[in-house]
């Protein structure tokens, strides 16, 4: 196209600089580049965000808008392009994880090839997803999420995940090892407990109330081969722990509910020493009892988790 082509004069600029931000995209060889994931999602966004929203709206306004479809299917394909970059990267690496066991220092240093996880600072003043979720949702939920089927009770909390830092700061933090046996009280769709299993190497099992979050979740344990990651489909109140030594709390419920389960544990906690990790409003409930000890405060930010140790 020419400066001086019909249907596009009121928004000349605008088209050059898109033009030029597509080229650069299609040269930008580093894209491409399998390790290059935090960059490649930046242009994803980029791409969707500032490029083709724009094409689209120039699209409306265009007397003669060809140009600008040759345009919007450049970026389209480029967008696609690095998506199947990231789906064939994914693939490739729940092949590895699956066939290898990789867990522990292994599982940090194959995810460290490309991401840096350590630059998902700790100190949040909310509990936002950053690029790191977006990476351990593509390794480890590759299926389709499946809709609630049943109601919750009222002091039950609505799945919710917990961001994907906070889980690699609670292992440090509670010092979760592979002799430890963790529970994810209200586990959702599974993916605390699995990455649990996968930084720590600790048998790891997922309480969930709602059933098509709880088959989801075994599913994606199986797709990873992860024998010692199991899903069991209850009410909180009701699940056998006596063998659990750490249990994970991303407020799944609170009142009454929560006093249940508490106290549940407490029985447990006196056969042997148990953490509880809560994240969330749930912590100031849990730090009232008297049977608990503070390990790791959170200073009353609820988006930073604690841990208690029992008695
Ligand atoms: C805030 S989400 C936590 C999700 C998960 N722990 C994670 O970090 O990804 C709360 C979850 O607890 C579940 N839940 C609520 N009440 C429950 C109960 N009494 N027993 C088991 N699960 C429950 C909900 O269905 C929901 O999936």
């Amino acid at each position: 196209m020419t400066k001086n082509e019909p249907g596009i004069n009121d928004n000349e600029e605008s088209f050059f600089k898109i033009q030029a931000d597509i080229e650069a995209f299609e040269k930008d060889a580093a894209l491409y580049e399998e390790q290059n994931f935090d960059n490649r999602l930046d242009a994803i966004d980029f791409l969707e965000f500032h490029i083709i929203d724009h094409i689209e709206s120039l699209i409306k306004k265009a007397a003669q808008p060809d140009q600008l479809i040759l345009l919007m299917q450049r970026a389209e394909n480029i967008k696609l392009a690095l998506e199947a970059i990231d789906n064939n990267m994914f693939k490739k690496l729940r092949a590895h994880i699956r066939s290898n066991g990789c867990t522990g220092e292994q599982f940090k240093k194959l995810l460290g090839k490309y991401i840096d996880f350590n630059a998902h600072g700790s100190d949040h003043e909310e509990a936002g997803y950053d690029n790191l979720d977006i990476f351990i949702n593509g390794l480890l939920s590759p299926l389709t999420i499946p809709e609630q089927t049943t109601a919750l009770e009222p002091e039950m909390v609505f799945y919710q995940k917990t961001p994907a830092r906070i889980i690699f700061e609670l292992v440090e933090m509670a010092f979760i090892t592979k002799d430890d046996v963790f529970f994810d009280l209200g586990s959702g769709l599974g993916q605390a407990s699995i990455l649990v299993n996968l930084l720590a190497g600790a048998k790891a099992v997922g309480v969930e109330f709602e059933p098509a979050f709880c088959s989801y979740a075994g599913g994606c344990a199986v797709q990873l081969n992860l024998p010692n990651v199991s899903f069991i489909n209850a009410d909180a109140r009701q699940a056998d722990y006596s063998d659990g030594t750490v249990f994970l709390m991303y407020t799944p419920f609170n009142g009454e509910i929560l006093q249940d389960v508490l106290a549940v544990l407490r029985k447990e906690s006196l056969t042997r020493k148990i953490k509880i990790i809560t994240y969330g409003p749930c912590t100031a409930q849990v730090a009232s009892e008297g049977w608990l000890d503070i390990t790791v405060s959170n200073n009353d930010n609820i988006y930073k988790p604690a841990v208690f140790t029992s008695i």
